[in-house]
């Protein structure tokens, strides 16, 4: 006993130590802004949203690609679902569930580990950005599916959610956005957003 006390961390190089030691004890060593975009307030308000979600993570994932799906049916055809043929409908099906799981694990690891590690954040958004190449999603894209899990979590966790949370939130997703590319401009409007607002807030 004493001698794991003793070890305890000792081992690893000052970069691999945890900084944020526990909930109630967050420690960041950071200037206002890196490549996050956000203040260490605003990391922490993303920290907390994060951690009243994530034990159910699977549900809510699936919940809010859903809720995607309700409101921008349009959404649908850009997935693949054909791998669980038994499914009677979206709600059920195991393939929409089992890629939901990916993409909210992957944006969770951005609050998760990324905040309190801005180049551990940019690498995991390279490969975010990667897995949509070719696929057709940009920027506009994801502001859209942010004001979608931004509504879902105002819905689910009702007056848990803190008054900083919109604001803190949306940075984050215009961070993300920022790295996706803009969509291609198909009638030469001027007033096409890319990478602005969402189109329902337009
Ligand atoms: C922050 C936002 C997003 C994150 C973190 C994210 C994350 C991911 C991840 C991790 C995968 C790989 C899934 C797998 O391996 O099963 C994926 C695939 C995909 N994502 Fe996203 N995504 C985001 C936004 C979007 C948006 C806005 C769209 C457009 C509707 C989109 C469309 C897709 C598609 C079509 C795939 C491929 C699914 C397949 O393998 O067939 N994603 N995404």
């Amino acid at each position: 006993r004493a001698v794991n006390r003793h070890v305890k961390g000792s081992f690893l190089p000052k970069e691999n130590k945890p900084t944020i030691v526990a909930d109630d004890d967050l420690r960041y060593d950071d200037v206002a802004m890196d490549l996050t975009g956000l203040s260490a307030s605003e990391k922490i308000t993303l920290f907390s949203a994060w951690g009243l979600i994530r034990k159910d993570l699977d549900v809510h994932g699936r919940n809010m690609l859903l809720l995607l799906f309700h409101k921008y049916p349009r959404y649908v055809s850009y997935f693949d679902f054909t791998d669980d043929p038994n499914a009677q409908s979206l709600v059920d099906n195991k393939s929409l569930f089992s890629q939901s799981i990916h993409v909210i694990k992957a944006f969770g690891s951005l609050i998760e580990y990324g905040l309190k590690d801005p180049a551990l954040f940019n690498e995991t958004l390279k490969k975010i950005t990667r897995f949509h190449e070719e696929r057709n999603v940009y920027s506009r894209d994801i502001l859209t599916i942010g004001e979608v899990l931004l509504d879902y979590l105002a819905q689910v966790l009702g007056r848990q959610v803190s008054d900083s949370l919109p604001d803190a939130f949306r940075k984050l997703f215009a961070t993300i956005a920022c790295r996706f590319p803009a969509a291609p401009d198909v009638d030469g409007d001027v007033n096409d957003a890319n990478g602005t607002l969402p189109e329902d807030t337009q």
